[in-house]
């Protein structure tokens, strides 16, 4: 199984966007794909449609280890695409993390359990600098970091390349980061804006020798698509599908 996030510490940067559709991709590619919603907003359970039960278990549960992993996970209405659920209660799992005294290696651990399982594990990750996010760094062999293609995004990029050198020197994030994804680029028709251009070159300076993979373009299709529970192509436009395509082959042919 491999393991990946997406990490970006502000909101709105394009993580549940990325992961949604990554995940699609690969599952209708013929992949086992478990998806994990490891933020409290619980945007990716919501686009899965699945909704956390009072009495049912989610990532929660799998982390604070009162229940199996395996009871944790959930099919979706896709075929291989499994999630493991977030609500607006997994904020109280930083408490029982950061006690632990090894809260940034517990999801790999927990993980390990299905690793034989699935092809991959995708997860969408809370945005601040949490005991969530560093179990979740520590979970992932790769981390993919959309960044909007504006200031605030280029704010969120240098945030997160800091918080993952922290990691790393911790010895509790131990991957790559497969590449920095822009999120919400404008083009005009075929042309890219100035704007688009110049936040990207900056993100360039900024990624420390990190790729900058293919852009994900504003559009009001991906809105669309995801109400749909299909992908771009699905709705006719494979174009706007090409950053997660290159994302499932970096990830496909990382090691
Ligand atoms: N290509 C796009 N162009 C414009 N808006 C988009 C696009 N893709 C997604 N969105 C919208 O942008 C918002 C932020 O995206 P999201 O993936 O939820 O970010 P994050 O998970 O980092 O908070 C969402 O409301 C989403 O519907
Ligand atoms: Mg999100």
């Amino acid at each position: 199984m491999k393991s990946c996030s997406a990490i970006s510490l502000s909101g709105g940067q394009g993580k549940t966007t990325t992961i949604f559709f990554t995940a699609l991709l690969l599952a209708k590619s013929g992949k086992k794909v478990l998806a994990i919603d490891a933020d409290p907003q619980a945007n990716l359970t919501f686009y899965l449609d699945h909704e956390v039960q009072p009495n049912e278990p989610s990532l929660m549960e799998v982390l604070n280890k009162q229940v199996s992993v395996e009871d944790g996970i959930y099919e979706t209405k896709y075929p291989n695409l499994y999630l493991i659920p977030a609500d607006r209660g997994l904020f109280k799992v930083s408490e029982f993390l950061s006690s632990s005294g090894a809260g940034a290696f517990i999801l790999k651990q927990r993980l390990r359990q299905v690793k034989d399982i699935f092809d991959f594990a995708l997860i969408d990750v809370q945005p601040s600098r949490s005991q969530i996010c560093s179990t979740a760094a520590g979970a992932s062999q790769y981390v993919i970091i959309p960044t909007e293609a504006n200031v605030k995004g280029v704010n969120s990029l240098v945030e997160t390349m800091s918080f993952l050198s922290e990691q790393a020197e911790l010895e509790a994030f131990g991957g790559k980061v497969l590449g920095v994804v822009p999120f919400r680029d404008r083009w005009v028709g075929n042309n890219q804006t100035t704007e688009g251009r110049q936040n990207i070159e900056a993100m360039q300076e900024l990624a420390q020798g990190a790729p900058i993979l293919p852009s994900i373009r504003e559009s009001e299709q991906f809105k669309k698509a995801i109400r749909s529970g299909q992908l771009l192509s699905e709705i006719g436009y494979p174009d706007l599908q090409y950053p997660f395509e290159k994302i499932v082959e970096a990830l496909t042919h990382g090691r």
